[in-house]
This record gives C-alpha cells, sequence and structure tokens, in this order.
C-alpha cells in the first residue's frame, strides 16, 4: 500500500498549542506528517531555525511517524523532494482564508500532483498565534494555555523574565 505522507510547513515561531492540535489530528490521517520549518519565511524572526526546530523535537518526541525537518526555497520542491503528496494548513477565522487560498492554488499551479488539505483549528485555538504569543510574552502575560510549558520556558529566557 502507498504510504500516504504529508508536510507541515510553517514559520513555528515558535510552535504553539494551535499546531500541535493540527498536527495530533493530521496522524489520523497520514501515516507519516512531517514538520518542515521555512528558513525563508519570517524576515525578523524571534527564534532562529535552529532553536525552532530543537524546540519542535521537543514537544514531539513519543509522537510516532512525525519527522521534523527545515527547507529553503519553494515548498513545493520540497514536497517532492521528500515524496510527499499533501500539504497541511491550519485554518483559523476567515482572515486565514486569503492568504491560504492563494498559497494552496500557488502551489497547486506549480505542481498538479501536490493537494493542499485545510484542517480547521478547534474552538480553543481559533485565536492562538504565534505573532500574538510573542507579544503577550514580551509584555510580561501569561502565555501556558496557548504553548508547551517548555515553549514557555524558552520564551521566558527570550525577553529576560
Ligand atoms: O507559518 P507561516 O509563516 O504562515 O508559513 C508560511 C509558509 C512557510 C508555509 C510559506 O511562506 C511557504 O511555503 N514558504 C516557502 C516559499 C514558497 O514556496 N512560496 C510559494 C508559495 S506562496
Amino acid at each position: 500500500m502507498v504510504e500516504r505522507v504529508a508536510v507541515y510547513p510553517g514559520s513555528f515561531d515558535p510552535i504553539t498549542n494551535g499546531h500541535l492540535d493540527i498536527l495530533q489530528r493530521g496522524l489520523r490521517l497520514f501515516d507519516k506528517i512531517i514538520i518542515a520549518v521555512a528558513r525563508n519565511a519570517e524576515k525578523r524572526p524571534l527564534f532562529t531555525v535552529e532553536e525552532r526546530l530543537e524546540m519542535i523535537r521537543e514537544v514531539v518526541q513519543g509522537l510516532e511517524n512525525v519527522i521534523v525537518d527545515s527547507f529553503d526555497g519553494l515548498l513545493v520542491d520540497y514536497v517532492r523532494s521528500v515524496a510527499a503528496m499533501f500539504i497541511i494548513r491550519g485554518l483559523r477565522a476567515m482572515s486565514d482564508f486569503e492568504y491560504e487560498f492563494q498559497m494552496a492554488s500557488v502551489n497547486r499551479t506549480l505542481n498538479g500532483q501536490v493537494d493542499t488539505i485545510f484542517m480547521m483549528t478547534s474552538k480553543d485555538y481559533f485565536f492562538v498565534s504565534s505573532r500574538t504569543i510573542k507579544e503577550v510574552a514580551e509584555l510580561g502575560g501569561c502565555v501556558e494555555k496557548f504553548v508547551p510549558p517548555s515553549v514557555e520556558r524558552r520564551l521566558r529566557e527570550k525577553f529576560g523574565r
């Protein structure tokens, strides 16, 4: 039987409980999920790619069938290089839709073999984004409901708290 492999790409600066929710639910659909951190996505990231990979590896350890990697260049080229056929993206509110629709359409035009599968974020994480979490953490707010404990610790360290 053909293995169903999906790539879950993103900036993951940092990984949040919303991302983990999508990952866990995605594992019911796919045999293997490759979390792929884009090296050129965020212009001014808080965490280096290596720090992000380390944080992701910490929180997914114990989850079978998950691989953590990074990529440069076009996502569809990376997807092809790992012999995957699917891209997973989480959809939060309507505001995500236009950007995601555009990205999925471009990717599909570049490679008609690859489909983007959208998963609706669980209601608890509808409003969670890496950007807002960074802002809350920077201003001294508590982010323990939004990120795993190890990520919360890293955020505190980053902001010298
Ligand atoms: O978590 P993000 O920042 O919303 O993820 C965006 C990401 C990394 C998936 C997107 O920027 C991307 O795929 N970058 C790689 C470059 C690429 O393939 N661009 C063409 C598709 S628009």
